[in-house]
C-alpha cells in the first residue's frame, strides 16, 4: 500500500494468522485497530470486474474503514484538494475514510469483496452525492 497522503484518512493493519493451508485468519477489533465502535459492518461482492463502480460521495459525519477482503481494486480518494489512487489488494490492510473525504471504488478484479466497518448505522442524510456541494463544505473549512 502506498503512503496516504490525503487528509481525513490513513491505514489500519490488522494482525493475519496464516494456518498454511488452513487459510488466514484476519481480525478487527472495535477500539483497537478500527479507531472507532462499530455500529454496523456491510459487504460487497458480485462486482463486474473492470466495469463496476462505487461509492462517489462522502459523508458528514460517518466514519469507515474500507477492507478489499478478496482479490483488489483501485481506491480513489479526494479531500478536496488532493486527490490519491490506492490499490487495494491486501486483505488485512484497511483505509480510513473519515469525514468530508469523497471516496470511489472501481477496477474491481475478478471475485473482489470488500467490507466496511462503520461508525453508525446508515442514514441518508448524513451522504453527500453532489461533487460540487462537497468541494464547496470542503473548501470552506
Ligand atoms: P451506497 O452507500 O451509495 O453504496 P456504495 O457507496 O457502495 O456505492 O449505497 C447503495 C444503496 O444501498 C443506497 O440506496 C443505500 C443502500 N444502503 C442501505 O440501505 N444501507 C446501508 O448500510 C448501505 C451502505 C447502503
Amino acid at each position: 500500500m502506498d503512503d496516504i497522503i490525503v487528509k481525513k484518512s490513513g491505514t489500519v493493519t490488522l494482525k493475519r494468522i496464516v494456518d498454511g493451508r488452513d487459510g488466514a485468519l484476519c481480525i478487527m477489533n472495535a477500539l483497537q485497530e478500527i479507531p472507532f465502535e462499530i455500529k454496523r459492518v456491510y459487504y460487497i461482492n458480485n462486482l463486474d470486474p473492470y466495469s463496476s463502480i462505487r461509492g462517489k460521495h462522502a459523508h458528514r459525519k460517518l466514519r469507515q474503514v474500507i477492507f478489499c477482503i478478496n482479490g483488489s481494486f483501485t481506491l480513489s480518494l479526494d479531500d478536496g484538494f488532493t486527490k490519491q489512487e490506492l490499490l487495494m489488494r491486501e486483505d488485512n490492510v484497511g483505509v480510513i475514510l473519515d469525514p468530508m473525504l469523497w471516496h470511489t471504488m472501481h477496477d474491481f478484479s475478478n471475485g473482489c469483496v470488500l467490507l466496511v466497518a462503520a461508525s453508525d448505522y446508515y442514514q441518508e442524510a448524513d451522504y453527500i452525492r453532489n461533487y460540487d456541494e462537497f468541494l464547496t463544505l470542503a473548501r470552506e473549512k
